[in-house]
């Protein structure tokens, strides 16, 4: 058993209560490699920000759960090295699929995990994170529970509809499984292509996707205050990445994202918790389509991941500055 306090690691608590109260969102990056890792810590310290590293069930395939865990130490001590003295930083299984994988994650390091019943029948859902809250809690391990289906596909995750979180079963569910936070559907979904170009208006000569549905994260709000809701699937998709991406051999086509005032609203609600995943993908990929293309003799990973993981750092410490307004949130720094 690793005890993730004793890698530094802290859970989702207390940097959740100070969110809600202070009117912003909590980033939670994916991450998969080291130079993601480097970033995301670069970023943090930089703008004083708490951050959760989250691992989908694929980073684990990819990477290896062992590795990550060492990975997310070495995140702390590397914080610390770049002169944070008070790191806050959460490891936490985004997406967890079985209660089997939720407890291996708890007992290897993990300070954060989430249970995704989201597509099992209500009562299920509640059983299956009833179990794994009441596991996790022994250790102090934080648990985020999903009601309401998110459309896209992500690593292992996917569904082809999305159905909206019915306000009327939040306060059931949040009290009977226990879960310290819930991640909701309100008209976000996984991956580049958010929307098809149908669905969008076009203004100005950019396609706008419909908005979020506020009116149902507000409803959800009332019924449970104070309570801490995650939005999952809000990447912007940055036209200037896409672009770059294909100006330089790629093709990506109708890659639509969330508008990003629209996740600076949400930033202020209960919503404390924004997970990107696809922003980091794209940043990464454009940098490292460019270099190749400006350096066709080059062929020493370094000198592509060099600025893929420049264009990472520079993508996170905007999310945190202008968006979800974590920058300066450390409770010490
Ligand atoms: P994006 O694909 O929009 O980055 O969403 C990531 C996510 O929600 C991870 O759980």
């Amino acid at each position: 058993m690793v005890n993730y306090k004793d890698l530094g690691l802290v859970n989702t608590r207390e940097m959740f209560k100070r969110a809600i109260a202070g009117g912003y969102a909590i980033p939670a990056f994916n991450f998969n490699t080291m130079e993601q890792m480097q970033a995301i810590v670069m970023a943090a310290v930089e703008t004083k920000s708490p951050v959760i590293m989250q691992v989908s069930k694929g980073a684990r395939n990819y990477a290896n759960g062992t590795i990550l865990r060492n990975l997310a130490k070495g995140a702390v001590e590397y914080a610390k090295e770049l002169g944070c003295e008070h790191p806050e930083i959460v490891l936490h299984l985004d997406h967890g699929d079985s209660f089997e994988l939720c407890k291996e994650c708890i007992d290897n390091g993990f300070s954060s995990v989430m249970i995704d019943g989201s597509s099992l029948p209500y009562e299920e859902n509640i059983a299956l994170a009833k179990k794994v809250v009441e596991y996790a809690h022994q250790f102090d391990v934080t648990v985020e529970a999903e009601l309401g289906v998110l459309a896209g596909v992500e690593d292992e995750v996917s569904a082809a509809e999305s159905h909206y979180t019915k306000p009327e079963e939040v306060i059931d569910f949040s009290t009977r499984t226990g879960c310290d936070s819930l991640a909701i559907s309100i008209g976000t979904s996984h991956g580049a292509h958010k929307f098809t170009p149908e669905q969008c208006t076009l203004v100005n000569g950019v396609l706008v996707p419909p908005p979020l549905a506020f009116d149902i994260l507000h409803e959800i709000e009332k019924k449970l205050p104070g309570f801490p809701i995650v939005l999952h699937g809000s990447s912007s998709v940055p036209m200037e990445e896409v672009n770059t991406i294909n100006k330089y051999g790629g093709h990506l086509e109708a890659a639509i994202g969330i508008p990003e005032e629209q996740l600076r609203e949400a930033s202020k609600s209960a919503v404390c918790k924004i997970n990107i995943d696809s922003d980091s993908r794209l940043a990464m990929t454009a940098a490292i389509r460019k270099h190749l293309a400006e350096h066709p003799g080059d062929f020493d990973p370094r000198q592509y991941l060099k600025p893929a993981r420049e264009n990472m750092k520079k993508m996170y410490i905007h999310k945190i500055v202008n968006v979800l307004g974590s920058d300066g949130k450390l409770a010490q720094c």
